[in-house]
C-alpha cells in the first residue's frame, strides 16, 4: 500500500513544491515509485519544476471529468517521478470524495504519493488533505512563516490528519538571530510539530526548478535523502553540526 503524505505550510514561496520535488526524487533514487499530485489549482508549479510543463496534456481534473484515463494523465519526468499536474483553471472546484477515489486508484502504481496543498489553510488543503495519512509541514525558520506552519498544522489535524512532521527549508545556520530568523528548536516549539528533516538553503533548489535534477551530493541533495529514508522509517540521524 502506498504511504500518502499532504505537503502543506500555510504561507506560500515557503519551498512546498520544491520540498514536494526534492523528495520525490531522492525516493525514486531510493527504487521506490513516486507520485506527485499538485493540488494548487490555477497557479501550478510542479510541471514546471519536474521539467514536463510541455507535456502536460491532461490534468486531474480531466481525470475527474472522465475526459482521460488516469494512466494516462500520468506525466513521467526525466528522473522517473511521476506528476498528475493541476487544472490550470483557478476557478476548478473538484469533489473531494472523488478526489480521494482517485487517489485510491492511484496506490496500486506507487510506494509513495505526495499531495503538494495550496498556500492557505482552507478548502485547497482540506482537498490535499482529504486523502493523506500524513502530513509533512514546511516551514522555513522565520518568525512569520512558523506561525502559519503551526496554523497549518492545526488545520491538517482538523481535516483529519493526525500525524505531522516538521521540515525546516532554506535553513540558515550562520542567520539565526538575525531578522527574526529562529533555531532549530525555536521552530519546533512554535509549531509543536516533531522535527523529520532540515532542508538548508541551496542554490541547487533554485536551479532545479525548470526540470533540472538537484546533484544528490548537495547540500539540499543529501537532505533530501536522509529526509525521504526517514519518511519510510529509517533512523537517520539528524547532523545538526554539518548544517
Ligand atoms: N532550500 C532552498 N534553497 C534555495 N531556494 C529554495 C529552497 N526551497 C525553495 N526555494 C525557492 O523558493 C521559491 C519558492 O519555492 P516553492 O517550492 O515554489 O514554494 P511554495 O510551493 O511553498 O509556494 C522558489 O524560487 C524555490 O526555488
Ligand atoms: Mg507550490
Amino acid at each position: 500500500m502506498a504511504r500518502k503524505f499532504v505537503i502543506a505550510s500555510g504561507k506560500g514561496g515557503v519551498g512546498k513544491s520544491s520540498v514536494a520535488a526534492g523528495l520525490a526524487g531522492a525516493l525514486v533514487h531510493q527504487g521506490k515509485r513516486v507520485l506527485l499530485i499538485d493540488t494548487d489549482t490555477g497557479l501550478r508549479s510542479l510541471d514546471i519544476i519536474l521539467g514536463v510543463g510541455e507535456k502536460a496534456v491532461y490534468d486531474w481534473g480531466d481525470v475527474l471529468a472522465g475526459n482521460c484515463e488516469l494512466e494516462k494523465a500520468f506525466l513521467r519526468s526525466d528522473n522517473g517521478v511521476c506528476l498528475l499536474a493541476a487544472p490550470a483553471t483557478p476557478s476548478f472546484k473538484a469533489d473531494i470524495e472523488d478526489f480521494r477515489d482517485m487517489v485510491k486508484r492511484c496506490e496500486e502504481y506507487f510506494d509513495c504519493i505526495f499531495t503538494d496543498a495550496p498556500a492557505g489553510i482552507d478548502d485547497g488543503l482540506r482537498l490535499a488533505a482529504c486523502a493523506a495519512d500524513g502530513g509533512l509541514v514546511v516551514s522555513t525558520h522565520d518568525a512569520v512563516c512558523v506561525r502559519s506552519a503551526s496554523a497549518a498544522a492545526d488545520t491538517l489535524e482538523k481535516y483529519g490528519v493526525s500525524e505531522s512532521r516538521l521540515i525546516i527549508n532554506r535553513f540558515q545556520k550562520g542567520k539565526v538571530g538575525r531578522g527574526g530568523l529562529l533555531n532549530i528548536d525555536s521552530v519546533i516549539d512554535a509549531t509543536s510539530v516533531r522535527l523529520i528533516g532540515i532542508v538548508p538553503e541551496d542554490a541547487a533548489v533554485f536551479m532545479s526548478a525548470t526540470g533540472r535534477r538537484i546533484p544528490e551530493n548537495s547540500p539540499a541533495g543529501r537532505a533530501f535523502s536522509r529526509t525521504a529514508r526517514r519518511l519510510f522509517g529509517e533512523n537517520v540521524p539528524l547532523k545538526l553540526k554539518k548544517l
